[in-house]
Parts: C-alpha cells; structure tokens; sequence
C-alpha cells in the first residue's frame, strides 16, 4: 500500500490567507496542515508517499518535508500544474504506484481516527469513509438504503438525500488508474473523485465505512478555525 497527499490546488476560498502561500502549509495551532494528513498515513504504517503540489509552492514543500527520513518515510514529488481535479492524483501517480494499492489523503483534511485497520484488512475494490454533518452541501453526499448500503454518491448536491459526508481519505486497489482513465471531465473541468466513487459503486466493489472521530475539511474559514482549536485542544491534553 502506497499513499498519496494531494496538496495542490489554488485555495481561492482562503485568500488573502492563501495569496502568498499554499493552503496545505497554513498553521493549525502548533504545525503546517499538511502534517496532520501526513500523520494520518504514517500512523497507519505507510511509508512510501508521494506528495502533489501545485507549481508555485513546490520549493516550500520540499524545504518543510524533506526526503521523509526525519519522519521515518519516503517521499516522492510530484507538480500537479493545473487543478484538474482530485481523481487526477492517480494519473499523476501512475509510475509512483506501479502495481500497488492507493490511500490517498487530502492535504487539508485533518482525522482523528486511525485507519491502520481499514488499510491493513483492505483487499480490493475501493473504501471511502463517510461522516455524518449538518452542511452536505459542501461535500459528496452518500445515500443509503434501508440496509445501509451505500446506493448512490453525488458531488455537492443543492438538495442533498443524506447527511453523510464522504471525506478526503480514499483507498483503492491498482484497477484506480484505468477507472480514472475512463472519467470525462465534469461541467467545472475537474476529474471528480466522486465520479470514480460512482465507477466503483456502479461495479459493486465500493465499501462504504464510517469516520468515527472527528473530522474537519479546513475549506472555509470556520472550518479552519475549528480545526485549529481541536489541534490545540488535543496539544494542551497531551502536556
Ligand atoms: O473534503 C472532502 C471533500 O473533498 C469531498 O466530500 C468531495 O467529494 C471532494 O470533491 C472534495 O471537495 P472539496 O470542495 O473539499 O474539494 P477542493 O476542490 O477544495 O479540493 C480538496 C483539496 O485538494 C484542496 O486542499 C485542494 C486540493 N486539490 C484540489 C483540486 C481540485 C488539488 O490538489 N488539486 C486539484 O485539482
């Protein structure tokens, strides 16, 4: 199993926060956001990541993470040149995996949980993990039938039919990169993850779980202010 953290994009939503920096290298509390992703795949025993930046901040990556062995890790870099969407982190990543699996990590995505488990017990197919909230919107929406499997994934619906929340870690088995070949781009030009969601759902090999701990996209101000208060919180209960 290799992982990925995707940690492009442009971050319009947090300028002026962003208009000088990449949003995965702002502060939450104590560290830049993109070791709380990081930690997520490393507590989970990956140790060969790879790393997506967009063009203008790739130096500063380098310089904060290094080759990974001060993190017990390697790591490998990748420049995504154009936001082209989150499924594209496996074209880009197609060499880097060879024939391996994926978790790939959303570099503003901070868990709680510990995912050793759900990679280590992971065969094929694809898992994502889905967490109940009060703003679907914002979000890939899963819906469930009265068994509650999972029957449908929809992007950012305007009329949401859940409230679960599909979040930003991903695993899929090495068929990813020929799904991900298969995708159209979608009306905001983006290869959407949860269009290769649906490819594996439709296929009847997506395992739907669950997040159980908290969990914070740092997409709005609100939500990266929230973000840094957990961090802080969890640092004042360890000391
Ligand atoms: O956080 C979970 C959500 O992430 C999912 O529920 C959605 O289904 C998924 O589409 C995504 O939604 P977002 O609105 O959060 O996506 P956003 O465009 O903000 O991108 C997420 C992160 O990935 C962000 O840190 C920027 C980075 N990114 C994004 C794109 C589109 C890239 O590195 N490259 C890209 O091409």
């Amino acid at each position: 199993m290799k992982g990925i953290i995707l940690a492009g994009g442009s971050g319009t939503r947090l300028r002026p926060l962003t208009s000088i920096t990449s949003k995965q290298l702002l502060p939450l509390y104590n560290k830049p956001m993109i070791f709380f992703p990081l930690e997520t795949l490393l507590n989970a025993g990956i140790k060969d990541i790879l790393i997506i930046v967009a063009p203008g901040n790739a130096g500063d990556f380098l310089k904060l993470l290094g080759s990974g062995k001060e993190f017990g890790c390697k790591f490998t870099y990748e420049i995504q040149d154009k936001p082209e969407g989150l499924a594209q982190a496996f074209l880009i990543g197609e060499n880097f995996l060879g024939s391996d699996s994926a978790t790939l990590v959303l570099g503003d995505n901070i868990f709680e949980d510990n995912f050793s488990e759900a990679i280590t017990s992971f065969q094929s197919g694809g898992r994502v993990f889905a967490k109940e909230v009060t703003d679907p919107e914002r979000f890939g929406v899963v819906d469930f039938d009265e068994n509650k499997r999972a029957i449908s994934i929809e992007e950012k619906p305007n009329q949401p039919t859940s409230n679960f929340a599909v979040t930003g870690l991903y695993i899929y088995d090495n068929t990813v990169v020929q799904k991900v070949k298969t995708l159209q781009p979608s009306p905001r030009g983006e290869l959407e993850i949860t269009d290769l969601n649906n490819v594996y759902l439709q296929d009847g090999s997506l395992d739907v779980a669950f997040v159980h701990g908290k969990w914070f996209d740092t997409g709005t101000f609100e939500s990266l202010f929230e973000a840094t208060q957990f961090v802080r919180e969890r640092e004042l209960a360890k000391a």
